[in-house]
């Protein structure tokens, strides 16, 4: 029997699809590259020493989705896919909504009947809003304040109900906080389109040169240097909090929200500061005004990773900068995807 892995060629898929393949998995890779680049899956096969079917197909496609479960033996789906930018999200909601929510929809409705009832869900610490009471604990009151946080909202509700009407489900909803780095191979990595909204990735740009300074988004919040503090988690320990989560699904049933992230938050100056360590480079910044929606704190408790996964992150921001460095690095040289 098989994973199939939607969004499997993106950022943290494809990081979970190796770990997923050197555990001795089998995957079954979608993705409709909207936001992803095919050569992604060349290093997924490389990295791991094992080859896998890939459908490039959408999840809005029912026939497509229901060719792969006619074709594949699939024991449960690790579920990426989906739109992921918060700003675009205020842009074009409808898109959102009908990607996020009804391709969720879509896909649950073909695994149903394909009788394949265990998901692990791609939801975000977003879920939290502009609440202030961190450390964020799964149990923390949940409030969106634009779209996309909304979809993954929307999304985990369907999959609660989903599991309530059927005993036969099981669903974990990982609610992601800041995950950032890289392969330590530097062979996969962020690699977003255009200019990077998130830190990390705009940071590596302006190390290589190819953006002029960060614009650090107000140094005026009641944090220690002013500056937005947040949870920072190496992708690869994100990526096997995923197989960990596929362990729980396959023993136990119903619908469980954890969230996956170190329960340590740092501001963005500090970044900046690991950074320019971590590559020997000078990171020039400017204070700018405060992105709208931004948030002062937002860190994890996660003690119930810890409990139901026996998850923890393991890799430090020191190796999470140092990793996305040699990245960066090797994608100016042209190794890497
Ligand atoms: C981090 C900090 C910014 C860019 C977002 C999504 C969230 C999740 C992770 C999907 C903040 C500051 C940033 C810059 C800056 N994605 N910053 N200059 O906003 O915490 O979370 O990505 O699930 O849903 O909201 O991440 O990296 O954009 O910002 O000063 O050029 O860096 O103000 O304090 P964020 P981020």
């Amino acid at each position: 029997m098989a994973i199939l892995v939607t969004g499997g060629a993106g950022y943290i898929g494809s990081h979970t699809c190796v770990e997923l393949l050197q555990a001795g998995e089998d995957i079954v890779l979608l993705d409709n590259f909207s936001n992803a680049k095919p050569q992604v899956v060349n290093r997924i096969k490389e990295l791991s020493g094992r080859d896998f079917p890939l459908y490039a197909v959408d999840i809005l496609h029912r026939e497509g989705l229901e060719k792969i479960f006619a074709r594949e033996d699939i024991e449960a789906v690790i579920h990426f896919a989906g739109l992921k930018a918060v700003g675009e999200s205020v842009k074009i909601p409808l898109d959102y909504y009908q990607n996020n929510v009804s391709g969720t929809i879509n896909l649950c409705q073909v695994m149903a009947r394909a009788g394949c009832k265990k998901i692990v869900f791609s939801s975000s610490a977003t879920v939290y809003g502009n609440s202030t009471d961190v450390p964020f604990r799964e149990d923390s009151p949940l409030s969106t304040t634009n779209p996309y946080g909304s979809t993954k909202r929307m999304v985990e509700d369907i999959l609660r109900d989903l599991c309530a009407s059927d005993p036969e489900w099981s669903a974990c909803l990982l609610r992601y906080f800041n995950p950032i780095g890289a392969h330590k191979s530097g062979l996969l990595g962020e690699d977003p389109n255009g200019i990077p909204n998130n830190l990390l990735p705009y940071i590596a740009k302006v190390a290589v040169g190819q953006l002029e300074r960060l614009n650090v988004f107000g140094n005026d919040y009641d944090t220690p240097d002013g500056t937005g503090v947040r949870d920072y988690l190496h992708v690869v320990d994100l990526a096997i909090g995923h197989l960990k989560a596929l362990d729980y699904v396959r023993t136990h049933k119903g619908a469980e929200a954890i969230n996956l992230g170190t329960g340590r938050g740092y501001s963005v100056l500090e970044v900046v500061k690991a950074f320019e360590k971590a590559s020997g480079v000078t990171i020039p910044y400017r204070i700018a005004p405060r992105r709208p929606g931004d948030i002062a704190t937002c860190y994890a408790d996660p003690s119930k990773a810890k409990k139901l996964l026996g998850w923890e992150a393991a890799r430090s921001l020191e190796e999470m900068c140092a990793d996305a460095w040699n990245f960066t690095r090797r994608q100016q040289s042209g190794e890497s995807q």
